[in-house]
């Protein structure tokens, strides 16, 4: 499959998909939601991709769905188009998936980003949910992520207000997981995605679907859930290599079974 708007590459057990909208500042129009969403969703049903690393340039992540774009439409062709919906199936992807963003990260690109599991910024990134300066709020559940990520104060500033935050702020609010220097991102997102990818891919998908159930679920509920795949995981041949790699003192060798 070839794609125009962004780049796809295997290394090894990772996929690397780089937005590549340069003269846009990567803004997510439609044809980016759907290669985007057609790509990760192939990546996801292959069982040689352990792990998916999404990017953009040193400028930008992505400076947000694309204003030109949406500035004709009406009512209706939001509705009956379902704008945006499709991005939904990022959130859906049973591989984990990591953000490496550098520059701006707004609007939607902010809200692809936190769509992914693992967040890193480089020292340039800039966040924020700036559409009320555009007379309308954000559509790919930004106000829900952001503020379940950062709290509702620092949340309602930023899409009241418009205001954007570094990446220092963006780390001190929980928003991203670490920032790295912009010249090593891609370097160190891969090299989480290898890890990731290293271990057992049957286990690292019920790790993820255990911490995203905490986003959906009471506490009890949660660790009830999570108990019942803690049981399920040693049904996972992977289990038993994974201890006993320990107890012989060995590197594991994960069959993803
Ligand atoms: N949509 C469409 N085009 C965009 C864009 C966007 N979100 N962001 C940037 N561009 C385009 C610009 O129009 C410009 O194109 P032209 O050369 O054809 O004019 C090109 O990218 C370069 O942009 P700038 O000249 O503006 O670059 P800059 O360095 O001066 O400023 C910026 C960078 C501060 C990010 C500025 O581009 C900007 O404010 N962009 C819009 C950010 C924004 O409001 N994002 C939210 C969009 S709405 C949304 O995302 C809704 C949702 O929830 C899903």
């Amino acid at each position: 499959m070839t794609y125009e708007t962004i780049l796809v590459e295997r290394k090894g057990r990772t996929a690397l998909l780089t937005l590549n909208r340069p003269k846009a500042l990567n803004a997510l129009n439609l044809q980016v939601m759907n290669e985007v969403v057609e790509a990760t969703a192939a990546l996801d049903r292959d069982p040689d991709i352990g792990c998916i690393v999404l990017t953009g340039s040193p400028k930008a992540f992505a400076a947000g769905a694309d204003i030109k774009e949406m500035r004709p439409q009406g009512y209706m062709d939001m509705y009956l188009s379902d704008w945006f919906t499709a991005w939904d199936r990022l959130g859906e992807l049973r591989t984990p998936t990591v953000a490496a963003v550098s520059g701006y990260a707004l609007g939607g690109g902010c809200e692809l980003a936190m769509l992914c599991d693992i967040l890193l910024a480089s020292d340039t990134a800039v966040f924020g949910q700036p559409e009320i300066k555009l007379g309308v709020i954000p559509g790919i559940g930004g106000s829900q992520r952001l503020t379940r990520a950062v709290g509702k104060a620092k949340a309602m500033e930023l899409c009241l207000t418009g205001r954007t935050m570094d990446a220092t702020e963006a780390e001190r609010a929980g928003l991203v997981s670490r920032i790295v220097p912009a010249d090593d991102l891609l370097e160190e997102a891969l090299a989480v995605a290898e890890t990731v990818a290293g271990m057992s891919a049957p286990v690292a998908m019920m790790a993820k679907e255990a911490v995203n159930r905490a986003f959906e679920t009471t506490l009890a509920e949660g660790v009830r859930f999570e108990r019942r795949l803690f049981h399920a995981v040693f049904a996972v041949a992977d289990q038993k290599e994974g201890m006993s790699a320990f107890v012989e003192k060995r590197p594991p060798e994960f069959t993803h079974r």
